[in-house]
């Protein structure tokens, strides 16, 4: 049956406002009900083994794979390595013995993604897949399929594939360290009880649509934005900016916080809005020093954060968003949707076409 729009006036909109419901969906099949611990799919290869993790992919998917990098190397302390997959095609990457390539897509179709997997195949690695169309060419090729259950995703920029991603990652991350040894039984539950809480914080966060439609026009005129964030939610600043560039074609860059003073901060003036993603926590106060050096060029910043962070730095804001507040684990899930939201009515405000932005396909493939 062909998927309908419903009340919605756009597939994208439609899918970012499914997310709690297909994130629920995907976590549920990832995670064993009666203990609340992570169970994968059968696999004829022992994870424990696992000394490398590579992950390649593109667009989205590859910052769904940033954030990845994070939670393997903090939770399971296994190193990884990413790249786009039309780089790591062609730079004759080193492979090791026993290293798991992990590649990550949408439509399990992209050229790119598809002959790096060929290639990792080849080299003998192990090859896990995250794809959201089972019946795929990726899942077809993989030893581990991993899928999302986001359902079809037809806006051409990727929203809730992309926190589907995110839920299964975070998974296999606690899966793996649970598996090495680095996570005991306690503490994996632990990590499974705030991926359980996502659903909740994704319908708290999407509640703010409206204050997000209503401060769109701030950001509308505007010729260039910059996306700042820190940690996990660096990818999450690149995802904000690579939405902005898609439907609103506005050029965005998204920066690491503390790599702003190396470069973009030359380009602040009124005329350039800053974006900062910043939930409250430990680097909290680094993000707001940042955030001093834009105001004392005449920069206008927009906070999205809690409320406690908004309480210590939402003053003199050009705008601020509220996000739950929740565990940092869960934060780049959650304030993806702000990042989709404000791109979306950005585009609205603009009268561009959401859902099939110029120049642009769903699945590219072509190398
Ligand atoms: C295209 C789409 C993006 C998507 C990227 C990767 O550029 O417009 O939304 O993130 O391809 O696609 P994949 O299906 O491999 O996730």
């Amino acid at each position: 049956a062909a998927v309908e729009k419903g009340n919605y006036r756009h597939f994208m909109q439609k899918e970012i406002f499914e997310q709690p419901t297909v994130v629920a969906q995907t976590l549920r099949s990832y995670i064993r009900q009666v203990d609340n611990v992570v169970a994968l799919p059968q696999i004829d290869f022992d994870l424990s083994q696992i000394r490398r993790v590579t992950i390649v992919a593109c667009g989205t998917s590859y910052y769904a794979g940033m954030v990845a990098k994070y939670w393997f190397e903090t939770f399971a302390r296994v190193p990884v390595d990413i790249d786009f997959a039309s780089e790591f095609r062609y730079r004759e990457p080193v492979l090791e013995d026993g290293g798991l390539a992990l590649f990550i897509s949408q439509s399990g179709e992209t050229a790119d993604t598809l002959a790096a997997l060929r290639y990792c195949k080849q080299a003998g690695q192990t090859i896990a897949v995250v794809v959201n169309v089972p019946t795929s060419s990726m899942a077809r090729e993989a030893d581990l399929l991993l899928p999302t259950h986001a359902g079809p995703e037809i806006g051409v920029a990727s929203t809730k594939a992309f926190t589907c991603q995110l839920a299964v990652l975070a998974a296999l991350a606690a899966h793996l360290a649970a598996r090495k040894g680095r996570l005991d039984r306690a503490e994996e539950q632990d990590i499974v009880r705030h991926l359980l809480e996502a659903p909740a914080a994704l319908n708290a966060a999407l509640d703010h649509n409206d204050d997000i439609a209503a401060m769109a026009h701030l950001i509308a005129p505007a010729r260039d934005v910059l996306y700042l964030g820190r940690g996990p939610d660096y990818p999450l600043a690149l995802e904000g900016a690579l939405k902005l560039k898609e439907i609103s074609y506005i050029h965005a860059e998204g920066y690491a916080s503390g790599e702003m003073k190396h470069g973009p901060i030359a380009l602040i003036d009124e005329a350039v809005p800053v974006i900062v993603l910043a939930p409250s926590g430990p680097l909290f106060e680094k993000t707001v020093s940042n955030m001093q050096e834009v105001r004392a060029r005449g920069g206008k910043i927009v906070l999205i954060s809690d409320e406690e962070g908004l309480a210590e730095a939402g003053e003199g804001c050009l705008a601020t968003i509220q996000m739950p507040k929740v565990h940092p684990l869960i934060a780049p899930l959650v304030y993806a949707v702000p990042v989709q939201l404000l791109a979306y009515h950005v585009a609205i405000a603009k009268g561009t076409d959401v859902d099939q932005p110029r120049n642009l396909a769903k699945s590219v493939t072509v190398e």
